[in-house]
């Protein structure tokens, strides 16, 4: 059995090796050719991933529906979308950045004193998964839990500096998370059941957050590797802050590797496994990754909306008949993510292993 206590390599911060000035990267990192960014995934084909603006949705004016249905479209189709008046006030957006910034710039054993560990993944991290010679992202991180309450550990695996980064980080989560619940609600809707559906789906009270901030430094060779290999998110939804001048992030449509360009104040949404499966393939979980990039730093903030760890979860009994068989079986969050804890990311690998059909 793989051992999810420790590490299987000692881990290297790749801010460490970007700092020390390298002009090409450690073997650990080249990808083997199949997996590398190619020149043509940067062509962007015309396509604009869809960008919905939540005004209509606040003030519950006649625009609602139509960013309802573009939520829902974009759901099916993309699997992902940006959204703008997003409710969550600016200068909080910035400030958390600012303090994430801030954080990875002190000295590397302040860091290390958070080194996580693949037990739970809660800290300052550079990989996933426990595969001895695996070969890395040029990345790294900091996990952290915001609830359920019982498991945030505030004072063993939060920075304690910058002195307002557990106030500003509690603080954004507390926002994200209602934005969260006001885009459950629509997604329960654009499927034909109550509002409240996704929620309690999730476990209702018990429902679970993290935040993963990602800090991609500049890479010396960045077509020979990625910032973070392909992957869909295991939870439920994912909302993340892009760097707003810095590109990297792609998105699988349609077969092919799609750059976003993010809008400067919005959030990029999407749809993660758990959502795919209680809609019952309905809306889309997709892969995504990161490319690195030789010129600039890039920092992002994912937002991550979780079933309670013990809930099992399966496709919507409502949405089921006998020409739609449900696609996925039943189990739990916790079991399912312990798959991508051992394997690190693969695709959806993990969600094609659970099809049934
Ligand atoms: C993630 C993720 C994308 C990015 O953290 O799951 O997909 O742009 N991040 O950093
Ligand atoms: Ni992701």
């Amino acid at each position: 059995m793989d051992d999810l206590r420790q590490w299987p390599e000692p881990v290297v911060p790749v801010q460490s090796l970007s700092d020390g000035g390298l002009t090409s990267i450690p073997e650990k990192y080249v990808k083997p050719p199949s997996d590398r960014p190619s020149l043509e995934a940067n062509l962007d084909r015309g396509l604009t991933m869809p960008v919905v603006d939540l005004r209509g949705i606040y003030d519950g004016s006649v625009d609602s529906r139509a960013a309802m249905v573009a939520i829902w479209d974009a759901c099916k189709e993309w699997g992902f979308f940006q959204v703008i008046n997003h409710g969550v006030r600016p200068d909080l957006v910035e400030e958390m950045k600012g303090v994430w910034r801030e954080f990875f710039r002190r000295p590397l054993d302040e860091k290390q004193r958070y080194a996580n560990s693949p037990a739970t993944y809660e800290g300052y991290g550079s990989r996933v998964g426990v595969e001895k010679g695996a070969v890395l992202d040029w990345g790294d991180y900091y996990f952290l839990h915001l609830l359920p309450l019982s498991i945030k550990s505030h004072d063993r695996h939060w920075p304690a500096r910058p002195s307002t980064l557990r106030k500003v980080t509690e603080e954004y989560g507390g926002e994200v998370f209602k934005l969260c619940g006001v885009l459950l609600r629509v997604l329960s809707m654009g499927l034909g059941l109550d509002e409240e559906y996704f929620r309690r789906a999730f476990g209702g009270d018990g429902t679970a957050s993290c935040v993963r901030v990602n800090l991609y430094p500049k890479c010396p060779q960045p077509e020979l590797t990625l910032g973070l290999s392909p992957h869909s998110d295991p939870g439920g939804l994912t909302v993340l802050l892009a760097d707003d001048h810095v590109e990297g992030l792609q998105v699988r449509k349609d077969g092919a590797w799609l750059t976003v360009r993010p809008v400067p104040g919005a959030f990029i949404v999407n749809v993660a496994d758990q959502i795919e499966v209680i809609s019952n393939g309905i809306y889309k979980s997709v892969d995504h990754r990161v490319i690195a990039n030789s010129k600039d730093e890039r920092l992002s903030i994912a937002f991550f909306y979780n079933p309670e760890g013990d809930v099992a979860i399966g496709p919507a009994p409502e949405l089921l008949t006998p020409q739609l068989p449900p696609l996925y079986p039943c189990i739990t969050f916790n079991e399912y993510r312990m798959y991508v804890r051992k394997r690190g990311l693969s695709g959806k690998s993990q969600m094609k292993s659970l099809k049934l059909y």
